[in-house]
């Protein structure tokens, strides 16, 4: 057994949004997804199984982990232990360098690098799929971080029981950039997992997701290899107001948008009157995500930055994959 790891994993955006999963256990989405995974945030974890500790030792920016963060964190490193055939407690320190309040989904980045550093941290030979398919247990996007640039995540089919992400483009096959607008207002939001639980039970709108979310997936898929702007835009937005719309259809509905949201919007319609051909996505919170191509970021970013409630951008461009890097044993 190797005893500690570190790896990195980054952030990813999904421009063909996973809400909703199979029912039963495993954790597979329903429908099929794609992301860019992002360069510039990193989240960074360290796995040292140790076996002086009588429980597993977990720390996220330097605090004990809650204790539902705690409980699949131990899921995940439980699988692990099986698969290795030991019963060592761990230690796991990680941090993100993102701020936690940027709308970047950190459970992405958090569980493919736990993913990736305790595979290693374990001696396991284990491959990149097989890994991805680990971090998909725990939460379906991270899957997706494990692998750099353009990702694809099947939807699950009854009787599976392995689902890795896939890589489908390098990040430099397109110039994009993806500028976060951060939204001030932070008030508590419904977590993914619970809300597309939520819409999956009780919205009558769901039926329709799952129906149209396929195709709207293909359509991002032929757009990006195309590297058609306009297309990719229109089927990004559909994808992302499609899952919100079922979202708030949902009893009691979950809905993330707040009036910052809508002033994004608008101004994102703002730049496409104005020639800039720009788009929108929004994930679990009341961030917006404009989707562009590089040459035209100042202009992008300045109309953002009108935005009243609007607190800061960041900008970010498709990047590498998860990646050890340290490895004692
Ligand atoms: C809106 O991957 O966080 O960001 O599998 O329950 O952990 P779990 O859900 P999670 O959901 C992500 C939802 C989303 C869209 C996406 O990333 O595809």
């Amino acid at each position: 057994m190797k005893r500690s790891a570190r790896a990195v994993a980054h952030p990813n955006i999904a421009l063909a949004k996973y809400w909703g999963k199979l029912e039963g256990p495993g954790n597979f989405p329903a429908v099929p997804s794609l992301s860019v995974t992002l360069a510039g945030m990193r989240t960074e974890t360290t796995v040292r199984f140790d076996p002086a500790l009588t429980e597993d030792r977990l720390l996220l920016q330097g605090e004990p982990a809650t204790p539902a963060a705690a409980a699949r964190m131990t899921k995940l490193l439980d699988r692990v232990r099986e698969e290795a055939g030991f019963a060592t407690r761990a230690e796991v320190i990680s941090r993100n360098d993102f701020p936690t309040a940027s709308g970047l989904a950190s459970s992405a980045s958090g569980f493919a690098a736990l993913a990736l550093a305790s595979v290693r941290a374990a001696g396991l030979a284990w491959d990149l799929p097989t890994i991805s398919d680990l971090a998909r247990r725990s939460s379906a996007s991270a899957a997706r971080s494990i692998f750099g640039g353009f990702v694809t995540l099947p939807a699950g089919e009854p009787g599976i029981d392995k689902l890795p992400a896939e890589p489908f483009l390098p990040a430099d096959h397109w110039d994009l950039v993806v500028v976060v607008a951060v939204a001030t207002e932070q008030a508590k939001d419904v977590g993914s997992t619970e809300g597309m639980l939520r819409t999956s039970k009780t919205s009558p709108l769901y039926e329709g997701w799952l129906k149209g979310a396929p195709a709207i997936y293909e359509r991002v898929r032929q757009a990006l290899l195309r590297r058609d702007l306009e297309a990719l835009g229109a089927a990004v937005e559909q994808s992302a107001l499609a899952m919100h719309g079922t979202a708030m259809g949902a009893d009691p509905p979950v809905v993330y948008f707040r009036p910052v949201t809508l002033a994004a919007l608008e101004a994102v319609r703002g730049l496409r009157r104005n020639g800039t051909l720009a788009y929108a996505t929004m994930d679990a919170g009341p961030h917006v995500k404009v989707v562009t191509e590089a040459s035209n970021l100042d202009v992008v970013a300045a109309a953002m930055k009108e935005v009243p409630g609007i607190e800061r951008l960041i900008v970010a461009r498709p990047g590498p994959g998860a990646e050890v890097l340290e490895e004692e044993g």
